[in-house]
């Protein structure tokens, strides 16, 4: 009785959730539906409180410290609506820069302004991109900051420029390219309607409703992991899952598909950073 002992436990276990996998398919389908039920309660409960909110004022004190060799703070980087504009600047990423003339993500913006205003090195402006247990990271702080800035607001996605148009083509092509032990793209995984692997849900990216669902929820606080982790660590560990190599951090490749998946979920309300499992 797959159900009554998911029932019987108190809370979630994610013991109990794997167990499930050694159930006959029609016995595993009702607990499927029963652990779902059960994660998206979990999420409900916890969504009062997301820890995440740590990350965002870490992230804001962060931002208005005077930092690095050239003592600024972060207070006048310009994340395309001008110096200092924080609010809803999240939501029209990436996008076009005329200083730097190429196509930026967030992540990649930071470093940009990391350097240029206070002076660190590449080196140090994208050291430690995905915090650990006594390792914090200050990019995780400082994107749950930002992107909490575009809470609540649409996103909306440029490709007018012909180097946003170029950059959305890329990361299509990236979600779309075949290679790989296993012969996956992507698409392998995003692109069917209910596809799971164990007990996860695999978002259908090409459907609009799931790639905005999935978009705006990034970052997101996992509990999992207890740290707050960005789209690039969400993309890292599909790459991995694709048996892919490593992409580099803050690559162009990973604001190609950051485009893509941006643009594909284009006028979904952020509300990130979020809460998963
Ligand atoms: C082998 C299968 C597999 C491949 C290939 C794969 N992913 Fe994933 N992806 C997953 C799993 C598993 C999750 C986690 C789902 C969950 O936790 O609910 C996930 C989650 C995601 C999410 C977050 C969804 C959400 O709602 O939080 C995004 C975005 C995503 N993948 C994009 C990609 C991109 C882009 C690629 C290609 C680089 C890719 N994935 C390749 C299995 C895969």
């Amino acid at each position: 009785m797959p159900r009554l002992a998911l029932k019987s436990l108190p809370g979630l276990s994610l013991g109990a959730l794997l167990a499930v996998s050694v159930l006959s398919s029609a016995q595993a389908q009702n607990a499927n539906q029963s652990a779902t039920d059960e994660i998206a309660k979990y999420r409900q409960m916890l969504a009062d409180g997301n820890p995440a909110e740590l990350w965002e004022m870490r992230g804001q004190e962060l931002w208005q410290k005077k930092l690095g060799p050239n003592q600024q703070s972060l207070e006048q980087c310009d994340l395309g609506k001008g110096p200092g504009v924080t609010k809803g600047a999240y939501a029209e990423l990436p996008r076009y820069f005329k200083d730097t003339n190429k196509v930026m993500d967030l992540e990649q913006r930071l470093m940009h302004c990391r350097m240029s205003l206070q002076g660190l090195t590449r080196e140090q402006a994208v050291k430690t991109p995905f915090g650990s247990a006594g390792n914090p990271s200050d990019i995780e702080a400082l994107v749950s900051f930002l992107t909490a800035e575009s809470r609540g607001i649409k996103l909306a996605i440029s490709t007018k420029h012909p180097a946003e148009k170029q950059a959305y083509e890329i990361g299509k092509k990236i979600f779309y390219y075949r290679a790989g032990s296993h012969d996956f793209s992507c698409a392998s995984c995003h692109s069917v309607e209910g596809q799971r692997i164990r007990m996860q849900d695999l978002p259908n990216l090409n459907n609009k409703a799931n790639a905005q669902a999935a978009y705006s929820t990034w970052p997101a606080y996992r509990v999992s992991q207890g740290e707050v982790r960005t789209m690039q660590h969400r993309l890292n560990d599909c790459f991995r899952q694709q048996r892919f190599p490593a992409p580099d951090y803050a690559s162009d490749s990973i604001t190609a598909l950051t485009m893509f998946l941006a643009k594909s979920a284009d006028g979904a309300v952020m509300n990130a950073p979020a809460l998963k499992r």
